[in-house]
């Protein structure tokens, strides 16, 4: 039985196929219809038997239906109302993407007048896109040293609908560091740009946190969002610091050599290489002799010879810090000798010469 359809079917369209190029007349006047997209299947596109000057029970009769040459087909006839109605929700930036206008075209045949009637929909844009950015978060790696005025072009956002539906501006979240302007291309592509206004200090904020919004200019308006985090290079901008500007320490005289007096320290502000910091003594000119060690990593101060508060009972080191590039920082420390009862009395002898006779009587 099927293969018997089949054949007669063959057969049909052998026939159609040479009417078709001969007899059939192709009607000129076409029906246009004009829709929104995203419409519901089903939904009402036009009175197609009243269009074809036939009545609604007509269609079938006639044997009214569409040909769409193979192509996916959008639309159906109702053959109780007469209507041409949606056969599948039509998404127009599907079909045409950025194609200005968007025109679906297919053919009626109704077959007993021996006629195609040419239909053509068109399919307007409805702003069922909302603008939106590739990437939900941006990452921005910015020096703190980066002066005021400076651009860093953003990644633009996209939105698929046509003319007002598409994208009109971005607007950026209210910060103290940037501003935001919008350049165009010569095809009218809107591209966002943070502009520096305030400098930058990594110190106070090591990253920030902005909130970069793209719109159209549909009915409702629609927008996307991507986060902008802008982290803040450091640069050796600080220098160490001593955490005490004066250290002050006493020590008995007979301590060994190699005790530890005190430890200094020093901090820097700054990151990585930019806050490692040395310590050193600095040497006054013509000093020779190291009386106290100072541990360059540490900071730790030691005495590097047996003290003597009978030499000297009081000494200042001039100290300096400095960071990996060589920014310094500077301190003191005065050490107080204190004195220990380690010397034996003195007795002062005064000799008085008086020359005496070898023969004197004891
Ligand atoms: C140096 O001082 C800083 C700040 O007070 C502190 O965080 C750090 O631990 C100190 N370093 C040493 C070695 O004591």
């Amino acid at each position: 039985m099927a293969a018997e359809q089949n054949h007669r079917g063959c057969i049909r369209r052998l026939l159609l196929c040479f009417l078709l190029g001969t007899l059939w007349e192709i009607s000129a006047a076409q029906i246009l219809y004009s829709i929104p997209e995203e419409m519901e299947k089903g939904s009402f596109v036009g009175n197609i038997a009243k269009d074809l000057g036939l009545q609604p029970t007509e269609l079938s009769e006639r044997g009214a239906r569409i040909v769409s040459k193979g192509k996916k087909a959008h639309f159906a006839l109702n053959v109780r109302s007469g209507s041409l109605v949606i056969r599948d929700r039509i998404d127009r930036e599907k079909l045409c993407a950025q194609r200005t206008q968007c025109l679906l075209n297919f053919n009626i045949l109704v077959e007993d007048e021996l006629k195609i009637y040419s239909v053509e929909v068109e399919i307007n844009d409805i702003n069922d896109n909302a603008p939106h950015f590739l990437a939900d978060e941006l990452e921005l790696k910015i020096s703190e040293l980066t002066s005021p005025g400076t651009q860093h072009l953003l990644e633009s956002a996209y939105d698929p609908d046509m003319g007002v539906n598409s994208l009109q501006g971005y607007e950026l979240s209210p910060n103290h560091h940037f501003s935001l302007r919008v350049q165009s291309t010569d095809d009218g592509v809107k591209y966002p740009e943070l502009v520096l206004e305030q400098a930058l200090d990594r110190e106070k904020e090591p990253d920030l946190h902005l909130v970069l919004t793209a719109w159209d200019g549909g009915e409702p308006v629609r927008s996307g969002t991507a986060r902008i985090r802008v982290i803040v290079l450091d640069a050796n901008d600080n220098a160490p610091v001593f955490t005490q500007s004066m250290y002050t320490v006493s020590v008995p005289e007979n301590v060994p050599q190699g005790t530890l007096l005190l430890t200094v320290n020093a901090t820097d502000a700054d990151e990585g290489i930019n806050s490692q910091v040395r310590y050193f003594q600095v040497k006054r000119p013509g000093e020779t002799s190291q009386i106290f060690q100072l541990n360059s990593v540490t900071g730790e101060l030691s005495t590097s010879q047996n003290l003597d508060y009978e030499v000297a009972e009081f000494y200042v080191i001039e100290l300096e810090a400095k960071d990996g590039l060589g920014l310094k920082g500077k301190a003191k420390i005065y050490v107080t000798v204190l004195d220990v009862n380690d010397n034996a009395p003195e007795v002062t002898i005064t000799s008085v010469i008086n020359s005496i006779p070898e023969n004197a009587p004891p």
